[in-house]
């Protein structure tokens, strides 16, 4: 199986989780969700989750170095043998910078970086009808893809919820600061000669078709 190493950029919304999944199937890799690392910790109260739990509900972004830490250990474990992808990281430029010197450290380049491409008024929709299986985790969306009896998880009959952070006084402040910290690394990486432009309107097949294409990869 070839692996793959890249970073999923993107607003809130733009689809990252979703599209990060498939890849980690499709490639055999890790998926790092620093959001979904961060709301476990939340739920399990441990020493991240009480420091981190303030600035989530916020919509504001967790500093830097704690972030660092918790990525630098998790792509030191076995599941990322074969590659990764980073949904949520790096957000800032000195968490790119330090992802940089990380991966230089362990001789891993990154393949790319995929910037996923959402105009504001899909964003909106998609982040107000997400539902979450509280056990499982698996994605829903009440009308683009709602499970099957309309209530609980096709998987593992959970219930679902929403994100505390998916209320609208939170999703703008969200969007703030994706367009003042994080959406200027799209220039950091395409002057690295890094940056791949999708575009993320569409169905989920028809834009993890754009994205492996990008990458160069083979489609089936
Ligand atoms: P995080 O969890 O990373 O949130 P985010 O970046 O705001 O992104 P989302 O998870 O909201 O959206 P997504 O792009 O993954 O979209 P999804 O696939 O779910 O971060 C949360 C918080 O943690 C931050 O605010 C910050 O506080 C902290 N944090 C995290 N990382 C940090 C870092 N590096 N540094 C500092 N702080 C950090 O899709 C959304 C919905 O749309 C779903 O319902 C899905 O089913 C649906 N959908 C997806 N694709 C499609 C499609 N093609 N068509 C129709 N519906 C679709």
């Amino acid at each position: 199986m070839a692996s793959v190493r890249v970073v999923l950029l993107g607003p809130p919304g733009a689809g990252k989780g979703t599209q990060g999944k498939l890849l980690r199937d499709r490639f055999e890799a890790c998926q790092i969700s620093t959001g979904d690392i961060l709301r476990k910790a939340v739920a399990d109260k441990t020493p991240l989750g009480k420091e981190a739990e303030s600035y989530l509900s916020r919509g504001e972004l967790v500093p830097d170095d704690v972030i660092v830490r918790l990525v630098g250990e998790r792509l030191k474990q076995k599941d990322c043998a074969n590659g990764f992808v980073l949904d949520g990281f790096p957000r800032t430029l000195p968490q790119a910078e330090s992802l940089e010197e990380i991966l230089k450290t362990m001789a891993l380049p990154l393949d790319a970086v995929l910037s996923i491409q959402v105009p504001h008024d899909v964003i909106v929709q998609r982040l107000a009808g997400r539902r979450n299986c509280q056990n499982c985790g698996a994605l829903y969306h009440v009308n683009f893809d709602p499970p099957s009896n309309g209530e609980t998880c096709d998987r593992c009959d959970g219930g679902l919820q929403q994100r505390d952070d998916d209320r609208e006084e939170t999703i703008t402040t969200r969007l703030r600061v994706y367009e003042s910290q994080t959406a200027p690394l799209a220039n950091y990486y395409r002057e690295r000669g890094k940056l791949r432009e999708i575009n993320g309107v569409g169905k989920v097949e028809d834009i993890q078709k754009r994205i492996v294409e990008a990458l160069g990869r083979p489609a089936s």
